[in-house]
C-alpha cells in the first residue's frame, strides 16, 4: 500500500516526473562536458591493495563510471563524507562477502577486485540518467549512500542506482548533506527495520543508544526525538553538551562509572540500540522490559569477519549458528535479539530528507577536509572519540 506520508516516495513510486535528458548540459561551473561519451578519466582516491592509509592513492587517472542498468544515475560528487566501514574496507574487512557480490565470476582471483574507491556518502548533482530512470534527471541536487560492494564516492564522479538516490533536502549545503546518508540508513535499518520503531510506535518508548555521539547515534537520537521517544545515550564526558543539543532526554558518561551501576538507577527499556558491541551486549538481558516486546539491537556484528576468516559457506553458516543461539537464549527471557545492518534505500532517505527539511534532524559535521586530505580524514577517523561526522568536501564550488 502507498504511504501517502511521504510525498517523494508516492511520486517515486508511480514514476511521475519528467522525462529525463538523457545527455547532460555542460557543467558550468568547471567548464567541463560531462557524459560517460566524452569523459574517459577523473580524479579519485583509490586503493591497489589493503593495508593502512598508505595504500591510499589519489589517482588522476581512475576510469570515469558507466551506466550499465538502465535505472542508474551518474551523480557529480560535491561532497563525501568518512565512516569506519571505509577504515575497515581499506583494512581488508568484509572483502570476501564484498568481493562475491563485486562479482562471483572473478571472486576467487586474488586481487581482481582492485582498484576500489572507497566512501559510501555523497552529495552532488545528476549529471546523466539511465533510460529507465523517471524520478530523476540532469541537474538534480541529490544525497545517497552507495553500498560496499559498488565503487565509492571519494572521486569525482560515482554512479549508483536511482532507488538508492534521494532529492537532496532543500535545507541542506552539500557538505552538511554527505555526513547523513549512510549514518541515518543504519539508524534507520537499526530501529524501524529490526526494532519496529517508527513515528506511530515511539511516544512512550524508552530507548538506550550505546556509543551516541559518533555518526550512527547522532542520527539515532534526532530520529527518535522527532517521533517522540524517551531517549538515553552513554558517550563519553566530552559529548554532553552535543547529547543535550541533540535533545536526548538523559545522558550517561560510560567513563565516570561502570555502565552497568548507572543502569540500575534508571527505569527499564524498551529497545538497546548498540553502536559498541562487546560487553555491552550483556546489558540487553538485564536492562530491557521482559516480556513486553523489548528489542536489542546490535550494529557490531561478526558476519563480515566470520567470511573473512573461513570462507563464504561456513562464515554463514557460523554466523546463523551464533545469531540463531543469540536469538534462542534472548527470547527465553522475552527480549527480542537482532543484528543490524546498513541498508540503501531511496525512499528511506526520502523520509529522512522530510524529517531535516521540517526541522527536526540536522547534520553533525565535526571536520570538513578538503579533497586532497582524504587520508588525514581517515587519521581524524582513527583517532576515534567521534562528535558527528567528518565530510570530504570534493569540489570547491560556492555550495
Ligand atoms: N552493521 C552495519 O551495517 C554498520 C553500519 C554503520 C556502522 N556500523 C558500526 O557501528 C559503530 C558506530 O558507527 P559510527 O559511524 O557511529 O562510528 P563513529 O562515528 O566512529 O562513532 C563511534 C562513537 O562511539 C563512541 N564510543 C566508543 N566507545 C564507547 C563506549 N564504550 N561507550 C559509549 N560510546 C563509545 C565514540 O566516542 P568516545 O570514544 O568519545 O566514547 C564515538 O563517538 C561502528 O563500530 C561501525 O563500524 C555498523
Amino acid at each position: 500500500m502507498l504511504s501517502v506520508a511521504c510525498s517523494r516516495c508516492l511520486w517515486r513510486t508511480v514514476g511521475l516526473h519528467k522525462r529525463p535528458v538523457l545527455i547532460a548540459k555542460p557543467g558550468k561551473d568547471r567548464g567541463l562536458h560531462v557524459s560517460s561519451v566524452r569523459n574517459t578519466i577523473m580524479p579519485a582516491w583509490v586503493i591497489d591493495k589493503y593495508g593502512t592509509n598508505d595504500v591510499l592513492r589519489f589517482n588522476e587517472n581512475t576510469l570515469f563510471p558507466v551506466i550499465h542498468y538502465p535505472n542508474e544515475v551518474i551523480i557529480q560528487v560535491h561532497a563525501a563524507s568518512v565512516n569506519p566501514i571505509d577504515v575497515h574496507m581499506r583494512n581488508g574487512y568484509g572483502a570476501a562477502s564484498l568481493n562475491m557480490t563485486r562479482d562471483p565470476l572473478k571472486m576467487k582471483i586474488p586481487g581482481s577486485e582492485f582498484p576500489i574507491i572507497l566512501g559510501r556518502d555523497v552529495s552532488g548533482v545528476v549529471m546523466e540518467c539511465g533510460l529507465s530512470v523517471k524520478y530523476f534527471k540532469p541537474g538534480d541536487k541529490v544525497w545517497a549512500a552507495v553500498p560496499p560492494w559498488k565503487q565509492g564516492t571519494f572521486a569525482e564522479f560515482v554512479v549508483a542506482s536511482a532507488n538508492e538516490v534521494s532529492l537532496m533536502p532543500k535545507s541542506l549545503s552539500h557538505t552538511e548533506a554527505a555526513s547523513l546518508p549512510y549514518v541515518a540508513l543504519t539508524a534507520w535499518a537499526g530501529l524501524v527495520n529490526s526494532c519496529g520503531l517508527k513515528k506511530e510506535t515511539c511516544p512512550g518508548k524508552r530507548v538506550l543508544i550505546i556509543g551516541a555521539s559518533g555518526g550512527v547515534g547522532t542520527a539515532a537520537i534526532q530520529l527518535l526525538k522527532a517521533w517522540g521517544a524517551h531517549v538515553t545515550v552513554v558517550c563519553s564526558g566530552g559529548a554532553q553538551t552535543l547529547m543535550n543539543d541533540l535533545g536526548a532526554d538523559d545522558v550517561i558518561d560510560y567513563t565516570t562509572a561502570s555502565l552497568k551501576d548507572q543502569l540500575k538507577t534508571r527505569d527499564l527499556f524498551d529497545v538497546m540500540f548498540d553502536n559498541v558491541g562487546g560487553t555491552s551486549e550483556e546489558l540487553a538481558l538485564q536492562y530491557l522490559k521482559p516480556w513486553s516486546g523489548a528489542s536489542y539491537c546490535t550494529l557490531v556484528t561478526p558476519f563480515l569477519y566470520n567470511t573473512d576468516r573461513m570462507g563464504i559457506a561456513d562464515g554463514m553458516m557460523r554466523s546463523g549458528f551464533t545469531l540463531g543461539s543469540k536469538v534462542i537464549k534472548h527470547l527465553c527471557k522475552g527480549i527480542h535479539y537482532r543484528w543490524g545492518f546498513f541498508t540503501n534505500s531511496g525512499p528511506a532517505l526520502d523520509e529522512i530528507g522530510e524529517i531535516v527539511d521540517a526541522g527536526k534532524m540536522r547534520p553533525v559535521v565535526e571536520k570538513v577536509f578538503p579533497f586532497s586530505d582524504v587520508p588525514q580524514a581517515f587519521d581524524k577517523l582513527e583517532a576515534g572519540n567521534a562528535r558527528g561526522k567528518t565530510v570530504i568536501q570534493v569540489i570547491d564550488l560556492k555550495q
